[in-house]
C-alpha cells in the first residue's frame, strides 16, 4: 500500500532551476535573483528572457527578443473572427484558452525539441497573449481591436491596446512590476498542468492552453478577481470583524488569502501592497484599499498565527481594479505574465522529458456482477 498525499503537498514532482520560493522566510527569487530586486530594476520582457535562458541579457539579446515579440503581437484575422464568435458574457480566461488552442493549428510545431522551433513558440506566446486579451476585451463591447503599436513598450501597449490611450509612465512602470511579480511561481498548479501535458510531447500551445484552464479557479489565479467581488460585498470597515467570523465558522475561504507555501505575507503581496497605496484616493468613502487593510488586520487576528495571510492576489485585484481594468480581465492578466514561466518550465520538461503518469489507490469494488438492464432497480444505478 502507498502512502496518499493529497494534493501532492510537499511532494517533489521535478528539478528545477527556474525558481525558488521559501515560504517561512518569505523568499522568492527567480534564476537565483530576488524578486524585489527584479521589480525595482527589471523590465517583464528582461525578466521572461531571464526565464527562459537562465541569464539576464545583453543589450544586444534584449533588444533582439524585444524586436521579436514586437515583430510577432499581431493575431491573424482568423483569431479576430474566432473572439468575434465567442458570447461576449463568456469569461475572457476561456476565450484566451480556446485562441491559444486555435494558435497551434495557425503555427504547427514538428519537433517540440527542436531550439529554433521553441524559440519561435515563446516570442509568438508572449507576444499574442496580450493582443487576445485586448481584442477579446474591446469585441465584446462591440468595439474593434487596436492593433499593436511599435512605439510603445510592452506594458503600455498593451494597456492602450485595452483603452486606446497611452498610460502615463508611473502607471505604466506599476503594470510592468505586476507582471514581473506574476511572470514565475514554482511548482504551482498551473504550471503542473502545462508540465503534465509538456511530458506528453504535445506542442507548447496546447501547453500553456492546458495552464490558462488551471489557473482560471479561485484557488489559483482567479482569486484576484474574486478578492475584489468579495471587497465590494463589503459594506464598511465596522462589518468586517463580523464578516470574517461568519465565513470562517462557516468554513469558507477569504480569498486573496492562505498559501500552500508561504506561511508569512506572500513577497510579491507586500511589493503589490506598495502599489495599490500609492493608487488609493484616500477620500475615496468606498476604497477598496481602506477595506482590504482593515480585513488584512482582522484575519492578522484570527488566524494569523495558523500561517494564513494575504498571497499576491489579495492586493493584485485592487491595483487592476484602481487603474479602471474590468475585474474578469484580472486572471487573463495574469496569464499574460505567467506564460513566461509557463514556457521554462516545459522547456525544461521537453529537455529532461519523463512521462507524467502517477499511480492512484483504488478504493472501489472488485468483482462486482454486470446486472441485466431490465434487473436494475433505480437507485442501484446511480450509485
Ligand atoms: N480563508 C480561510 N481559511 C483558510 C484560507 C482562507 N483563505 N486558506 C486556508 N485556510 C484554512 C483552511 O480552511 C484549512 O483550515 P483547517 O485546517 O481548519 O481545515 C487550512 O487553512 C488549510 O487550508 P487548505 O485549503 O487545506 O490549504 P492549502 O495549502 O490547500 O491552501 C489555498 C492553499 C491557496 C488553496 C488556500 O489558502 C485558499 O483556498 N485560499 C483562498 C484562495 C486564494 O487566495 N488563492 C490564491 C493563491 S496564491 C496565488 C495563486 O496561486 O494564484
Amino acid at each position: 500500500m502507498h502512502d496518499f498525499f493529497p494534493g501532492l503537498a510537499g511532494i517533489p514532482a521535478a528539478k528545477s532551476s527556474i525558481s525558488f520560493v521559501d515560504g517561512h522566510e518569505g523568499i522568492l527569487e527567480y534564476r537565483g535573483i530576488r524578486i524585489e530586486e527584479l521589480a525595482e530594476h527589471s523590465s517583464f520582457l528582461e525578466t521572461a528572457f531571464l526565464l527562459l535562458f537562465n541569464h539576464l541579457p545583453t543589450n544586444f539579446e534584449l533588444d533582439q527578443f524585444t524586436r521579436n515579440i514586437f515583430h510577432h503581437r499581431r493575431i491573424k484575422y482568423r483569431i479576430i473572427d474566432l473572439l468575434k464568435s465567442l458570447p461576449e458574457q463568456g469569461h475572457p480566461m476561456d476565450a484566451l484558452q480556446a485562441a491559444v488552442a486555435a494558435l497551434g493549428m495557425f503555427y504547427p510545431v514538428h519537433d517540440v525539441r527542436e531550439e529554433t522551433t521553441r524559440y519561435l513558440t515563446a516570442i509568438r506566446l508572449i507576444a499574442k497573449l496580450p493582443t487576445i486579451v485586448a481584442a477579446f476585451a474591446r469585441l465584446r463591447r462591440g468595439d474593434e481591436p487596436i492593433p499593436p503599436r511599435d512605439d510603445l513598450t510592452y506594458a503600455e501597449n498593451f494597456l492602450y491596446m485595452l483603452t486606446e490611450q497611452v498610460p502615463d509612465l508611473a502607471l505604466t512602470k506599476i503594470f510592468d512590476v505586476c507582471l514581473i511579480l506574476h511572470a514565475e511561481h514554482t511548482m504551482n498548479a498551473s504550471t503542473f498542468s502545462g508540465m503534465v501535458t509538456a511530458s506528453t510531447l504535445a506542442a507548447p500551445y496546447t501547453v500553456i492552453s492546458s495552464s490558462i484552464g488551471t489557473l482560471e479557479g479561485p484557488l489559483h489565479g482567479g482569486a484576484n478577481e474574486a478578492v475584489v467581488h468579495m471587497l465590494e460585498e463589503i459594506n464598511s470597515e465596522k462589518d468586517i470583524p463580523l464578516f470574517v467570523e461568519d465565513k470562517l465558522s462557516k468554513k469558507e475561504k477569504i480569498m486573496g488569502f492562505g498559501h500552500r507555501i508561504y506561511k508569512v505575507k506572500d513577497p510579491r503581496a507586500i511589493v503589490m501592497q506598495k502599489f495599490a497605496q500609492q493608487l488609493d484616493n484616500p477620500n475615496d468613502t468606498r476604497s477598496l484599499y481602506t477595506l482590504a487593510r482593515a480585513l488584512e488586520r482582522e484575519m492578522e487576528s484570527q488566524v494569523g498565527p495558523k500561517g494564513i495571510r494575504p498571497n499576491i492576489d489579495f492586493y493584485s485585484g485592487i491595483i487592476y481594479h484602481r487603474m479602471g481594468i474590468e475585474t474578469d480581465l484580472f486572471t487573463p492578466i495574469f496569464a499574460m505574465a505567467r506564460v513566461a514561466g509557463w514556457l521554462a518550465h516545459c522547456f525544461e520538461q521537453y529537455q529532461e522529458n519523463h512521462l507524467f503518469r502517477p499511480d492512484q489507490i483504488y478504493d472501489g469494488p472488485h468483482r462486482r456482477p454486470y446486472q441485466p438492464i431490465e434487473e436494475r432497480i433505480k437507485g442501484q444505478c446511480e450509485e
